[in-house]
């Protein structure tokens, strides 16, 4: 088993944890924040839309050459179990996401300016799913950037390092 992730991983892993904290913290402030009435909630949308988008996709391609690649050896059953939960909820994430936008007719409003936005989107069931998905994936996240940054400063054991550029 190798040391270490190959470069494609590591080099997904973080495009992919950049973009999903963009999607959290725009996702929170930007897009639930703004009401369907103030006409910035178009454009808002768009952005999150793309970014969640461009989340599936990425993380569709980590997923698979991540099956078919060589990887470390498990740390523990805690960490493995923590990763396969981050790859549920993103996916979760997305799904609903999409959900709800089809449901809706978004992409016609959003990006082709076609009728226009509900009053809110709460009776949809896969509103619901996404803003449950939604804490219980920052909650992970914020347990694996504390677990990432304790085996890095308190064990020094190189867990940080497999994840690294540096060869
Ligand atoms: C921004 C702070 C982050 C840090 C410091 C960090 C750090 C790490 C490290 C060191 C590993 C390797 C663990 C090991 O070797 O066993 C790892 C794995 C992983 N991280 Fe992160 N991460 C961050 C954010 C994220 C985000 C936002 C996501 C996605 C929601 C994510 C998803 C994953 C997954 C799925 C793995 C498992 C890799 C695999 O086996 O496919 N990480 N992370
Ligand atoms: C995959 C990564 C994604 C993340 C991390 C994410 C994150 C979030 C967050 C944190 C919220 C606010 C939830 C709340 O506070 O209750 C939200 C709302 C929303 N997201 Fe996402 N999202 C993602 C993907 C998507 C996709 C792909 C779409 C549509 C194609 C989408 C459409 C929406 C919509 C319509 C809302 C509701 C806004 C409102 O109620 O005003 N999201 N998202």
């Amino acid at each position: 088993m190798p040391a270490r992730y190959a470069r494609a991983l590591v080099v997904l892993h973080w495009l992919i944890a950049s973009l999903v904290l963009l999607g959290l913290i725009g996702g929170t402030f930007f897009v639930d924040e703004v009401p369907n009435s103030d006409p910035a909630k178009i454009g808002a949308l768009a952005g999150h839309m793309i970014i969640g988008g461009a989340i599936l996709v990425l993380m569709l391609v980590r997923l698979i050459i991540r099956l078919r690649a060589d990887v470390p050896p498990s740390v523990n059953a805690a960490s493995t179990a923590a990763h396969w939960g981050l790859y549920l909820l993103v996916f979760v994430m997305a799904g609903s996401g999409i959900t709800m936008s089809l449901a809706i007719g978004l992409p016609n409003i959003v990006f082709f300016g076609q009728g226009s936005l509900p009053a809110d989107f709460n009776s949809l069931t896969a509103r619901t799913v996404h803003g449950i998905a939604a804490n219980l994936l920052i909650a992970l996240v914020a347990l694996h950037v504390a677990a990432a940054i304790w085996h890095a400063a308190v064990k020094t054991d190189g867990v940080m390092a497999r994840m690294g550029l540096r060869r």
